[in-house]
């Protein structure tokens, strides 16, 4: 939990308004779990958790933090409802489940694939469109 924390603060320190994450893995492989340690440094007070009731949540934060779970979602129509276009602009938008709901995701977006397997956790990180590219790149030199 601490390593997946650590990256997830990594990243957080990379990151501007506008930036969209894509967190795909299978329930309870941590995408939550990253978006918390997100949340940390971009100085968010209060308790990050699945918003898989609530669909959405905005916190507020250094920029805001839009967190959206779309595991309850039929559709990227329902996704695009809950207005989160109204805030990608001035927020980070990490969205749960996002591989189920293809046709909401903007094309240029960070792609965080979350495994658990017997070995232990798995992140991957795939970056879509050049300055995703280059936060890959960056987090790997680190
Ligand atoms: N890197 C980790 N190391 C150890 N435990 C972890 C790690 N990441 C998550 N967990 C634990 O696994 C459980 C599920 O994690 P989390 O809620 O982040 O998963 P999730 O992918 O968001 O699941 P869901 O699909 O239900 O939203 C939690 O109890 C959490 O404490
Ligand atoms: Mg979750």
């Amino acid at each position: 939990m601490e390593e997946t924390h650590e990256l997830a603060r990594r990243l957080g320190r990379m990151l501007a308004p506008g930036d969209f994450l894509a967190l795909i893995g299978p329930l309870g492989a941590g995408k939550t779990a990253l978006v918390q340690g997100l949340a940390e440094v971009l100085g968010v007070e209060g308790a990050v958790t699945s918003p898989t009731f609530v669909l959405m949540r905005l916190h507020r934060g250094e920029p805001a933090l839009c967190h959206v779970d779309a595991y309850r979602l039929a559709s990227a129509a329902e996704i695009l409802d809950l207005g989160i276009e109204d805030w990608a602009e001035e927020s980070i938008v990490a969205l749960e489940w996002a591989d189920t709901v293809p046709d909401a995701l903007p094309e240029q977006r960070l792609e965080i694939r979350l495994e658990y397997t017997d070995d232990g956790r798995r992140i991957h990180f795939r970056g879509m469109g050049p300055r995703y590219a280059a936060i890959v790149e960056q987090m790997r030199k680190q």
